[in-house]
């Protein structure tokens, strides 16, 4: 809820209270942002107090010494008023100067939000207060839009700059939204990585100065994603004050996190400015992305509950708004470029049997394209891997009971192909210097209206004529030369590539709401709330080994929930780390997103199918509590472990993954911690799982009654045809009792094995399923 009442503005959500107000000069200074307060609290007791002058500070007018803007904590500031902190601006103002001054003009509140006219940005929100604010010399008006989104305690802000003005203004730096708030020992912690090692968490302190966070690459970036969160310094995943915040945009973000001397910590989101110079003349406006914020005292999980919500109810849209997402097979990692029709098929046959519900066709079909060398850009089916073109072979997929899925890389274009050859000025490159490649590729100047148009027209036409069900938009360079032959001013390059983006996937994808779109870039380039608008789920990385996944969706889930976080099963080795991990944890850390699988099915053994199978049968039946339930990172209390919990709407059933990273020699006992359950009664049962007798080496003859050589031919045809179970635990108890967390069997610890021994060794892992009692009797039709 929105109110105003003597000048102070108040935003309401369920659970938290943002208070600013119009100060005696019409500047807006913050004063709470926290746990929601009573409605009587007054503003005048919550502000910061300043009753006394600041040394070396530039009062804002000679007859107020304690009116200083550097000493305050402000929504919004301005350069040259005596306020050196970093201003959300810099404006080369129609004077001529970079002075600039808003104060407050007007306010207005709405119901729910206020669409944008050339960005996607969030919807279903409650009310938005609009405030005006005009500079105090120049015609030029700042609307600032804040949205509140109740029930899922997040509010938005934005805002649009205005030039009335008869000389042209000229924007350097434009933030979406900024907020001072007083140090509370603050720690940053940021999502950084880069190719097959994206989103990892890290945590520094909050010290004097400014810490950037931000992008250059024409995208949101592997290295830094644009969201980040802020908490006090012994914050935990349950307790705490934590406050999220992220942007709805794919391309060059920055965020800055300044703390001042009087420690106050300014918090500033937006467009990058690097590269970046916007002409307005009179009349026209420029729209900043919408930046999101949260706040929870309930700790990082608090916050997360908060970022998921917001993202499964007012970013991810259409069709597959809340709609459980299908098991897919993606031949990718299963044949790169080498297939034909005939391979492709037997796959799909293959994954059929084992209960797959989606084929995906990646890369290598169109074109020259045998190898990433040549073919990107070309939309002609290659005729040699589909004689009778691709209607033909996804028809063929749909009679053996799939839906079929189709990859395309839009963006990108190679110099070996078609198109390049015929339009070469569709390519972004320097006009006089030799073009940078990335992956052999260059970037198609997505700010040619003719160069959106081809590639909506060759997209769609080949959606239509082959009633493709699933794309994945790959994007596999990050664009280096920001130059486009239709622009004047090259710094709009940046912004209007990705607005171009927009243009082509609104077309593309508006008329065919049905399709189900992954954004992939590279793995994890595009890991943003901007695709999202779009994508309801995110390619998260190339990387699929499970431990560094445990890395990479822990990150991630900070502030997206699982219904985003596309997940597949690949080959042991891994592909990119040699790590050999079983296929239970490879099923188990996917299984906390959308499940896909990513091998060559034909080289399973009977075991190994049987295995999948069973996984597939118990991912559907928990699909919605793993893809919607409320997401936790447990606390744990080893540093070799990963525990990840989801709890079903209703409360009444929690998945929760246990995951060992690297064994410890005679390991203490270990817990299962399960919260956020109804109160009543429940069973605790692990997922049963293969135990591979391979996995026992040399140590064979501790299990069997007969002597194996570990590394004979008749082990490897055994490990083929049969496996053992690995130890079942199963439980009844108390949602109270489980909130403190019942002992789970011992480890294996080099002396001996029975059936109650946890064989989890290195990467080992557990699912574990915990359902109200009356429940299970209902359901207890899964067998193993
Ligand atoms: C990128 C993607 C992969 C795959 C290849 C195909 O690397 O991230 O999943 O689609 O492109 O070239």
């Amino acid at each position: 809820m929105i109110s105003v009442k003597d000048n102070v503005f108040r935003l309401d959500t369920e659970n938290t209270t943002y208070i600013f107000r119009r100060t005696k000069f019409e500047h807006l200074e913050h004063i709470y942002y926290g746990t929601l307060l009573d409605t009587m609290e007054s503003a005048d007791v919550l502000a910061q107090k300043q009753t006394i002058p600041i040394g070396s500070s530039v009062n804002y007018t000679e007859s107020h010494q304690l009116y200083s803007l550097d000493n305050m904590c402000l929504e919004w500031s301005d350069n040259g008023r005596g306020d050196y902190r970093l201003s959300p601006t810099e404006l080369k103002m129609p004077d001529g100067t970079f002075v600039s001054d808003f104060v407050y003009a007007s306010h207005n509140i709405q119901d729910g939000c206020i669409t944008m006219n050339t960005l996607p940005s969030a919807y279903g929100g409650d009310q938005t207060l609009v405030i005006k604010l005009k500079d105090t010399s120049c015609s030029i008006t700042l609307d600032m839009y804040y949205t509140v989104f109740e029930k899922t305690d997040v509010i938005t802000r934005r805002v649009v700059l205005r030039n009335e003005s008869e000389k042209p203004l000229l924007i350097r730096r434009m933030m979406s939204m900024m907020v001072d708030l007083p140090d509370e020992n603050f720690s940053l912690y940021t999502l950084d990585g880069g190719w097959i090692k994206e989103a990892h968490l890290h945590k520094r302190p909050v010290e004097y100065g400014i810490t950037v966070n931000s992008s250059t690459t024409g995208d949101s970036s592997n290295r830094h994603n644009p969201g980040f969160i802020l908490a006090e310094s012994d914050a935990g995943q349950e307790a705490g004050h934590v406050y999220g915040f992220n942007l709805v945009y794919s391309g060059n973000h920055y965020s800055a996190v300044e703390k001042s001397g009087l420690d106050i910590v300014r918090v500033s989101l937006g467009i990058n400015p690097h590269c970046f110079e916007w002409n307005l003349a009179q009349g026209e406006s420029f729209e900043s992305p919408e930046a999101v914020m949260t706040y929870s005292q309930h700790g990082f999980n608090g916050m997360s509950h908060n970022m998921h919500s917001f993202v499964n109810q007012h970013i991810v849209r259409g069709n597959w708004k809340d709609k459980e997402r299908p098991v897919l097979l993606n031949n990718w990692e299963a044949t790169f470029f080498n297939f034909n029709e005939s391979k492709l098929l037997h796959l799909a046959k293959n994954a059929k049997k084992l209960g797959i519900e989606l084929f995906v066709l990646d890369d290598g079909w169109f074109g020259e394209r045998n190898s990433d060398k040549a073919g990107l850009g070309d939309y002609s089916v290659n005729s040699k891997k589909f004689p009778h073109g691709m209607k033909s072979f996804a028809d063929k997929i749909r009679m053996l009971g799939l839906d079929f899925g189709l990859w395309f890389e839009p963006e990108m274009v190679n110099q070996d192909s078609e198109l390049y050859r015929k339009h070469p000025e569709y390519a972004v490159q320097h006009p006089d210097k030799k073009p940078v490649l990335g992956r052999n590729q260059l970037v198609l100047d997505l700010c040619k209206s003719q160069v959106r148009d081809y590639i909506v027209k060759n997209v769609s036409s080949i959606l239509d004529e082959a009633n493709v069900s699933y794309v994945k938009w790959d994007m596999n360079r990050h664009i280096a030369e920001g130059y486009s032959s239709s622009l004047e001013n090259q710094g709009e390059f940046y912004h209007r590539y990705i607005m171009g983006l927009c243009d082509v996937l609104t077309r593309i994808f508006g008329p065919r709401p049905h399709i189900l779109l992954e954004s992939c870039s590279s793995g994890g380039n595009r890991f943003d709330l901007g695709m999202l608008c779009f994508s309801p789920q995110v390619w998260c990385s190339d990387d699929t080994d499970p431990v560094e996944r445990l890395k990479i969706q822990t990150g991630l889930s900070m502030l997206y929930p699982p219904s985003t976080m596309g997940a597949h099963v690949s080959e042991s080795p891994h592909q990119q780390t040699l790590r050999e991990t079983p296929l239970a944890t490879r099923f188990h850390a996917a299984c906390f997103g959308c499940l896909g699988y990513e091998l060559d099915l034909k080289y399973l053994s009977p075991e190994g199918k049987k295995d999948i199978e069973n996984q597939i049968a118990f991912y559907k039946k928990y699909r919605r509590v793993f893809q919607y339930g409320t997401f936790s990172r447990m606390k744990v209390s080893k540093d070799n472990k990963v525990i990840w919990q989801s709890v079903s709407e209703d409360k009444n059933t929690a998945v929760t993954g246990f995951f060992q990273t690297l064994s410890a020699a005679a390991e203490s006992g270990d817990k299962l911690i399960v919260t956020g359950l109804s109160q009543g009664r429940y069973t605790i049962r692990t997922r049963p799982q293969r135990l591979y007798i391979e996995r026992f080496g040399g140590l064979i003859k501790h299990i069997m009654p007969i002597e194996l050589n570990p590394e004979g031919i008749l082990l490897r045809t055994a490990n083929r045809h049969y496996s053992m179970t690995d130890c079942i635990e199963k439980y009844k108890c108390s949602a109270k009792a489980l909130c403190s967390g019942i002992p789970l069997c011992s480890q294996f610890s080099g002396t001996g094995y029975n059936k109650k021994v946890r064989m989890l060794g290195d990467f080992g892992s557990n699912i574990y399923i915990t359902e109200k009692i009356d429940m299970e009797e209902k359901n207890n039709d899964y067998q193993y």
